[in-house]
């Protein structure tokens, strides 16, 4: 494969959310950048985060309360080293943020900070009330196409990384027309975002098929924590509707949850009622949509005042009146759906992976900040921290002299795109019914039984963007549900029917995958 052709950056940066675009741009600055987008650069998570960004900006705030809420919503499983990375650096990096252009929320000139689950203090930034991601993006997306020294390739799509001896250096990516290159750098940032289409419940777009994750372990990176899906407990739940999230901030402001009989019920699961960590709420919904035999249960804000309602929500506001459903007047049916993945691709405080020149940030990667239930908003904040992080390492690193020896197929197979399709619905079922929010070990070990019959893809060619991403559905699907099958405890976003206590004694350590099945 000697004869494909090669295009060499100083840095290849792999996806084009908030971690993409921030590392791309704090890259250019020394660096000359490729940015390559399986879709285009509106086509992220980010674009879709609603409550905001968590960092310590008010005086009544601090890092030491900062710390003590992620640790407690990350169950005895985050880093403390990475943790205090975060509520350190945050402010620094949301600096970074409004420097590229990003405008936040201000009362008062000062900026408005709205609280979510598990935050004792007011500390999330937002931007136009609930479109928080889509102004990152629009800021973020603006200032790297004015960029000279970045490239952005819109539409290609990463294959595999391309490693030697340990070392990355740089990736195979097909063009829309299906022509092949081999694009070479220094380093590599993986940005790719989670794996949100593994289940049929999701509030994550089409593109989030775990293609960074599923990239990186064929690589031979650990795989750490992946049992631990974060269902988010809210999302629209009506006849025709996508499950479009309704932000956490909706309770943060003040809304109760209902079940359909109208009673309000978090009371009897946690003393933070509406405001508990995310995981307690999304099976205290489960449970008392099984007690009313319904599948879903009510947010309801009717209370507050019609005008805070629609100026703080206003994307909320507007999506659910397409519906015919007035967030002013009526209760929101909804119910919990795959949100956010804790774990992925193993780092360590400066972004870099056990493969060297390989880097990883957002969602794909796994710092250790979120342990088994990430603290809402904390996942841009953890995107531009580490993402600083690695660009400093980058600086560091000398040119890169591999010469790699690279071994791809490149015939065309003949699989259907619609059996691909038929086969991610499958794959989609297989998880919501053995590996959602409630586990146990006879329903994880049929899951995988399941999921085993599927890996022959791997001895085919793949030629087509649908194939990739269902075989790194796949992997990624495998990956999580041999990890909650390992963990035979219950903890944060994890939860075994077969073992319902949290054991610290066996359990208090990541879970952290490698080269477990011999995917290539
Ligand atoms: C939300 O707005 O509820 C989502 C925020 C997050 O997942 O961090």
């Amino acid at each position: 494969l000697s004869e494909l052709p090669v295009v060499e950056k100083d840095v290849i940066v792999i996806g084009a959310g908030i971690a993409g675009l921030f590392t791309a741009i704090r890259a250019s600055e020394n660096n000359s950048v490729l940015m390559i987008t399986k879709k285009s650069l509106l086509d992220s998570n980010t674009r879709y985060a609603q409550g905001g960004i968590a960092a310590v900006i008010s005086d009544e705030d601090s890092p030491a309360y900062h710390r003590q809420d992620t640790l407690i919503a990350g169950a005895g499983l985050c880093s403390d080293e990475a943790v205090d990375v975060l509520v350190h650096e945050g402010p620094k990096g949301v600096r970074s943020l409004i420097k590229m252009g990003t405008q936040f929320d201000l009362e008062n000139g000062e900026f408005a900070l709205t609280k979510e689950g598990a935050h004792s203090q007011r500390r999330i930034l937002h931007a136009n009330g609930d479109a928080t991601g889509f102004e990152i993006v629009r800021a973020l997306s603006e200032t790297a196409v004015a960029n000279d020294q970045i490239e952005v390739w819109d539409d290609h799509f990463v294959i595999d990384l391309v490693t030697q001896d340990g070392v990355c250096c740089g990736a195979i990516v097909q063009k829309p027309g299906g022509q092949r290159l081999f694009v070479k750098g220094k380093a590599v940032i993986l940005s790719s975002g989670g794996a949100g289409q593994l289940y049929r419940y999701t509030t994550n777009p089409e593109v989030a098929t775990g293609d960074g994750i599923a990239m990186a372990y064929r690589a031979g990176a650990y795989i750490q924590d992946v049992e631990f899906i974060q269902f988010h407990p809210t999302s629209l739940c009506y006849p025709g509707a996508p499950r479009f999230l309704i932000s956490e901030a909706v309770r943060g402001e003040g809304a109760y949850l209902r079940n359909i009989r109208g009673e309000r019920f978090m009371e009897r699961y946690h003393e933070q009622l509406e405001l508990a960590p995310r995981d307690v709420v999304a099976r205290a919904i489960v449970s008392e949509m099984e007690e009313t035999k319904s599948t879903f249960v009510y947010i309801d804000i009717t209370h507050e005042s019609p005008e805070m309602v629609k100026h703080r929500f206003p994307t909320i506001y507007e999506y659910c009146l397409r519906y015919g459903l007035d967030l002013t007047s009526d209760w929101i049916p909804v119910a919990p759906a795959m949100h956010y993945m804790m774990g992925g691709v193993k780092t360590d405080l400066n972004g870099e992976t056990n493969i060297k020149r390989l880097f990883a940030c957002g969602e794909v990667s796994s710092t250790g900040v979120h342990g088994a239930n990430r603290l809402a908003s904390n996942s841009l904040s953890e995107a531009i921290v580490f993402g600083r992080r690695i660009i400093k390492r980058i600086e560091e690193l000398s040119e890169n002299t591999i010469i790699p020896v690279i071994d791809k197929d490149t015939k065309r197979s003949s699989t259907s795109i619609q059996a691909v399709v038929e086969r991610r619905l499958k794959l989609q079922k297989i998880m919501v019914r053995y590996a959602g929010l409630r586990r146990d070990a006879k329903g994880l070990i049929k899951g995988l039984e399941e999921l085993k019959r599927q890996l022959p893809i791997y001895q085919s060619v793949l030629t087509e963007r649908e194939e990739f991403e269902f075989a790194n559905l796949l992997t990624c699907a495998l990956l999580t549900t041999e990890a909650a099958l390992s963990r035979e405890e219950s903890r944060g976003a994890h939860y075994r029917e077969d073992f319902p206590a949290r054991d610290d004694e066996m359990w208090r350590k990541h879970t952290v995958l490698h080269r477990l099945y011999g995917l290539t």
